[in-house]
């Protein structure tokens, strides 16, 4: 069993602008006018009474036309695209939490790691503290794959050199990746075990080729699905979150 696996309480029923104000539609007092304006369904139902206590397990509800499924906490995946920074207070580009709807954004999720502004895939949200200390910790190694595009054409000896290690500036120690092969004469695709500062392209650039393009494709067993456009997001259920750490049994 992993730390991973949800603790299974009995969920209390919760009045319906506890709710809305837990799922990020603000203020308990705005969250009430919502309600009482007519705004709010439940499960497919119109509830107009802030203070109708409903269980929270698999509950549906909408607010102005917009379904939400109740979430304890917030998990999810992005498909990064390129232009946008992992920075909360992003300076040159927009930041990724302008590609979430307020309501997530409001719940103080953050980015688990970080992509460069051109970097574009795979990139997990959370407001799970717990869970984003785990993905983040360098004591779990939890693999990263990704595909770069070179300048130069990729060669055995580049791919013997990553595998081996290369020593990065400001490092003591070389750096291998934990898997790297050619995917074609000018995509490598590396899996790396740590989320140090341009490493992907740090790590190719010491090996003797240069990164043009970079897509992160997937994290532990957790691939980026094709039908995920980049922009768009995706909540993460419990099983996707345990293809996230493979190796943490
Ligand atoms: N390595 C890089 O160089 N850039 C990224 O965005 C991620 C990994």
């Amino acid at each position: 069993m992993t730390i991973l696996n949800a603790v299974h309480v009995t969920e209390y029923p919760m009045q319906l602008e506890r709710i809305l104000h837990s799922q990020g539609f603000g203020a308990r007092k705005l969250c009430r006018i919502l309600v009482r304006s007519n705004r709010v369904t439940v499960n497919g139902l119109p509830c107009d009474d802030p203070f109708a206590e409903f269980a929270t397990d698999g509950l549906h509800f909408s607010v102005d036309g917009e379904t939400w499924p109740y979430q304890p906490q917030v998990y999810l995946m992005l498909h990064k695209p390129a232009g946008f920074e992992c920075s909360t207070r992003p300076t040159h580009h927009p930041g990724v939490l302008s590609l979430l709807p307020a309501p997530i954004r409001e719940r103080g999720v953050q980015s688990i790691g970080r992509l460069d502004e051109d970097t574009t895939g795979l990139l997990l949200f959370s407001d799970d503290g717990q869970f984003i200390h785990r993905m983040s910790s360098p004591k779990w190694k939890v693999p990263k794959i990704y595909q770069a595009t070179t300048k130069h054409a990729v060669d055995q000896r580049q791919i013997d050199l990553l595998l081996q290690g290369v020593l990065l500036n400001d490092e003591t120690e070389p750096i291998a990746a934990l898997g790297c092969s050619a995917l074609s004469e000018h995509v490598l695709q590396l899996t790396l075990g740590e989320g140090k500062y341009h490493q992907v392209k740090r790590m190719v650039a010491a090996a003797g080729n240069r990164v043009e393009a970079l897509k992160r494709t997937a994290i532990g067993n957790l691939l980026l699905p094709d039908d995920l456009a980049p922009g768009q997001w995706r909540w993460l259920d419990a099983a996707a979150r345990e293809q996230l750490l493979p190796a943490a049994d």
